[in-house]
């Protein structure tokens, strides 16, 4: 495998989104919506770098892919979202890939009528964009390759590595 961005970039990169983030709300309560699975690696580290005061709800929104077949159904459940309306309310994913599971998870929390509404990914892959949106914050820029590690994973698998890795083919062969 092909390391990408290694535990201590990550590590730095959550740190200034966490500054980031301080400036932006200030002691303002935060509501933290992630997008399972992805982001949860991301969710544990950034919260215990947050000062204000918290709460954290989780989506899942998944579509079905593999490096082979990246496009197929969208599905989204809310597992239990508290009550967003008039919060400040920030998403979290793992990766902006087409852009298309943030679109469609904003729109859904748009519905709640929060405060403000805004979202942050850990990468976002070059010049793979299909929607007219960004994320607000954007902890790393990378290649167009199809990713693992850190939360990201290749059929459930590679979740927990601790950096992030391109998959190369002899990745899968090697089982
Ligand atoms: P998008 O809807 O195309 O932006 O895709 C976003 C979602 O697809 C992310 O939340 C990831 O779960 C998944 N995804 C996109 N690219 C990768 C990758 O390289 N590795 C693992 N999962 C990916
Ligand atoms: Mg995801």
């Amino acid at each position: 495998m092909k390391q990408i961005l290694s535990a201590d970039q990550i590590r730095e990169g959550v740190r200034e989104l966490a500054e980031k983030l301080s400036v932006a709300y200030g002691q303002r309560p935060v509501t933290i919506v992630a997008i399972l699975t992805g982001s949860l690696v991301l969710l544990a580290d950034l919260i215990r770098q947050l000062e204000m005061p918290l709460r954290v709800a989780l989506i899942q929104a998944s579509r079905y892919r593999t490096p082979d077949e990246p496009r197929a159904d969208f599905v989204t459940t809310q597992a239990s979202l508290p009550n967003l309306k008039d919060r400040d309310v920030l998403v979290i994913d793992d990766i902006f890939d087409t852009g298309h599971t943030l679109v469609e998870v904003l729109a859904q929390l748009l519905m709640h009528e929060p405060a403000s509404l805004r979202s942050a990914v850990l990468m976002r892959k070059s010049d793979r964009s299909e929607v007219p949106i960004q994320p607000d914050y954007v902890m790393f820029e990378i290649p167009d390759e199809f990713v693992v590690g850190y939360g990201l994973d290749y059929e459930d698998r590679f979740r927990n590595l601790p950096y992030v890795a391109a998959l190369e083919p002899e990745d899968l062969a090697s089982e």
